[in-house]
């Protein structure tokens, strides 16, 4: 594929998810190299509005930048990622950019790629490991304070309520840092309140389809509806309306819903009420990746973590800021 085409490399015409794709550069002055720069880097999935815009943005960020970006979607698996980071290690690209499933498990993988001297850009999520040299630089967002500020907007938002408040939470994909840190920030935030109370958490894989089949099935448990949902990202809080609606209850009013990313399709839902409050999340990394990359050829020291700025957003402002929204 040529360096200056948008198509999305998670999908193919039919629609159906591609794992590879290699989009090259006309030759630059990226680096030192009098070459352009060989990126690989391994995308997670497709599983998210998000996670589509952040393909979206790294595609069209190393095309603008000049580089050779190879692209793998390992589709929710961690092995694909790992085969994928070795498929890079082989192919002697100059940078390895990737955005880990989970947390635990890089260790070994990364000290294959320090071995063979090829810097590591770790970005969106986090790992656990214990010795930081294995990658260069953390580009992504703070997961743990989007916890927080999902959980400060529900204080405020009860302030006058006495309890008990029920709330039922939607975590994304198991073992994940956002869904660890977020549910980690909004229980520390929500302490303060012990009569706020998190009475069913189940995971949702950060899809749409999963919000809606979780959502449905905690209305069932419950005898009461929750007063509150707390969901880790937009995709499954749009398929939790559709639940609660199914149910015959209103979104937004007869449960307060506060969600993370800050997608177009959730802007429209608060801008009509039911969504109470979103968390901004960042998806558009590549410009910040692809400097990164440069910095890293010129045998610049990068800061150990990169952080985009980000916003919390309430129904009030929804309508006037839905037509900005560019994810
Ligand atoms: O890692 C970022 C999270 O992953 C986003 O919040 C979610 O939408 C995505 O799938």
């Amino acid at each position: 594929m040529s360096a200056g085409s948008s198509r999305d490399p998670t999908a193919s015409a039919a629609g159906t998810a591609v794992p590879r794709e290699i989009q090259t550069a006309p030759p630059d002055d990226s680096g030192k190299l009098g070459r352009p720069i060989v990126l690989g880097f391994s995308q997670l999935g497709s599983e998210s509005d998000w996670r589509r815009a952040n393909t979206k943005s790294i595609q069209e960020a190393a095309a603008e930048a000049g580089m050779t970006l190879t692209l793998e979607n390992a589709e929710q698996s961690q092995e694909k990622q790992i085969e994928a980071i070795r498929s890079f290690i082989k192919s002697k690209v100059d940078v390895i950019a990737f955005a880990p499933v989970i947390q635990s498990g890089w260790e070994p993988i990364l000290k294959e790629a320090k071995q063979a001297g090829i810097p590591v850009i770790l970005t969106d999520r986090a790992v656990d490991v214990q010795d930081s040299s294995l990658y260069v630089t953390f580009i992504g967002s703070d997961f743990y304070e989007e916890g927080v500020k999902a959980g400060k907007y529900l204080l405020d938002k009860m302030r006058d309520k006495p309890g008990p408040v029920r709330i039922v939470e939607l975590a994304g994909t198991v073992g994940s840092s956002p869904s660890i840190d977020r549910g980690q920030g909004f229980r520390d935030t929500i302490a303060s309140r012990p009569e706020l109370t998190i009475v069913r958490s189940a995971p949702a894989d950060f899809t749409f389809e999963k919000g809606k089949t979780v959502m449905a099935d905690f209305l069932r448990k419950e005898k009461e509806p929750p007063q509150v949902l707390f969901a880790h990202n937009d995709d499954m809080a749009l398929g939790a309306i559709e639940a609660i609606e199914e149910a015959g209850l209103k979104p937004g009013k007869d449960i307060v819903i506060i969600s993370v990313d800050g997608t177009r399709k959730a802007f429209e839902m608060m801008a009509k009420g039911k969504i109470n409050s979103v968390v901004e999340c960042n998806p558009l990394l590549g410009p910040m990746i692809m400097q990164a990359a440069k910095e890293i050829m010129q045998g610049r020291t990068l800061p150990k973590r990169i952080a985009p700025p980000e916003s919390v957003f309430t129904e009030e402002m929804a309508a006037k800021e839905v037509d900005n929204r560019k994810y």
